[in-house]
């Protein structure tokens, strides 16, 4: 039972990563992410989950400077984007985000998306960085089985974290199952369904235990042993999103949530998002 905002899973080598997380995909970097993110990290949150592509990075740099919080109690993701791929492009991106952001070490980097064929560059750029110790952790995100394996077969180490979409109707059960016997830790983008909660099954679950369909829905995460990042820039919303540790789902709850599956998604699909 995971029963505090502060509870961390332990990677594989060893580094603590928060269960919850705020998202910070389409928020805008003028006063809005750091109103955000103050908000989250007074409820509690110590991870944020950001990208150069969510032009948001130096916005986050000066919020966790300013919360009060003491660096080593935060958790920073970000990632580099598909046209940063390859060895020499990913040393340079990396160094542009970790400037922006204003850290000597990022506590974890993911590759975006797979792209097309140069994760395998990629990734040595990330092994190095890892070895330096820049990075705490290095993983992917969008990967699918096809695309660990053929990781898994060209390098040294093996993803820490793969952060990919999933939620009720997205369960993405068979990489679950791929990414436990290999020990990445799954983590979910969109865990809200971008807020299209409006479903009568969540609904009746949430009335059940008191809470709201949001809250069911991350709780679900977390009991599949699912690292979540909503977001949101709404105070309300920030903390009803932290208050899921008070509560667990029977067996019951899960599967029937998990029989909402409709391999539904509501980002695209990484074998289609080829550059
Ligand atoms: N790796 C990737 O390729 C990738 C792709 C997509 C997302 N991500 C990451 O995952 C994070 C989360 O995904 P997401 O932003 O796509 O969507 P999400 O977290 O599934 O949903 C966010 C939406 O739900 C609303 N919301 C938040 N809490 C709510 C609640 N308690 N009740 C009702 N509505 C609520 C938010 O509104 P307000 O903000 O207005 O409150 C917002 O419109 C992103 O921000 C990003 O960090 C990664």
């Amino acid at each position: 039972m995971i029963a505090s905002v502060q509870e961390r899973v332990k990677l594989r080598n060893g580094v603590e990563m928060p269960w919850l997380g705020l998202g910070l995909w389409k928020v805008k970097a003028e006063g809005e992410a750091e109103r955000a993110i103050r908000a989250a990290i007074q409820t509690g949150y110590r991870s944020i989950d950001t990208a150069k592509a969510y032009r948001n990075e130096e916005a986050v740099g000066r919020a966790i400077r300013d919360c009060g919080v003491s660096r080593d109690e935060l958790f920073i993701t970000t990632k580099i984007w598909n046209e940063d791929q390859g060895y020499e492009r990913t040393l340079t991106a990396f160094e542009e985000s970790r400037k922006r952001l204003g850290l000597d070490v990022v506590d974890l980097l993911l590759i975006h998306w797979p792209g097309k064929d140069k994760f395998v560059d990629t990734w040595r750029a990330f092994e190095k960085l890892y070895a330096e110790g820049l990075v705490r952790a290095i993983g992917v995100s969008n990967f699918q089985i096809h695309h660990l394996r053929k990781l898994a077969e060209s390098s040294e180490i093996v993803p820490m974290v793969n952060q990919v979409e999933f939620h009720p109707l997205l369960t993405q059960k068979e990489l679950l199952a791929y990414c436990k016997e290999n020990g990445i830790q799954l983590e979910a983008w969109s865990p809200l369904m971008q807020g299209n909660l409006d479903h009568a099954v969540l609904q009746e679950i949430a009335g059940k235990y008191g809470k709201t369909p949001a809250q069911v829905v991350l709780r679900w995460d977390l009991q599949h042993g699912v690292v979540t990042i909503p977001k949101s820039v709404t105070p309300s919303r920030i903390a009803e999103n932290a208050d899921i540790f008070d509560f667990t789902l029977t067996d019951e709850d899960v599967a029937r949530i998990d029989a909402l599956n409709e391999n539904r998604r509501f980002g695209p699909n990484p074998d289609a998002l080829l550059f």
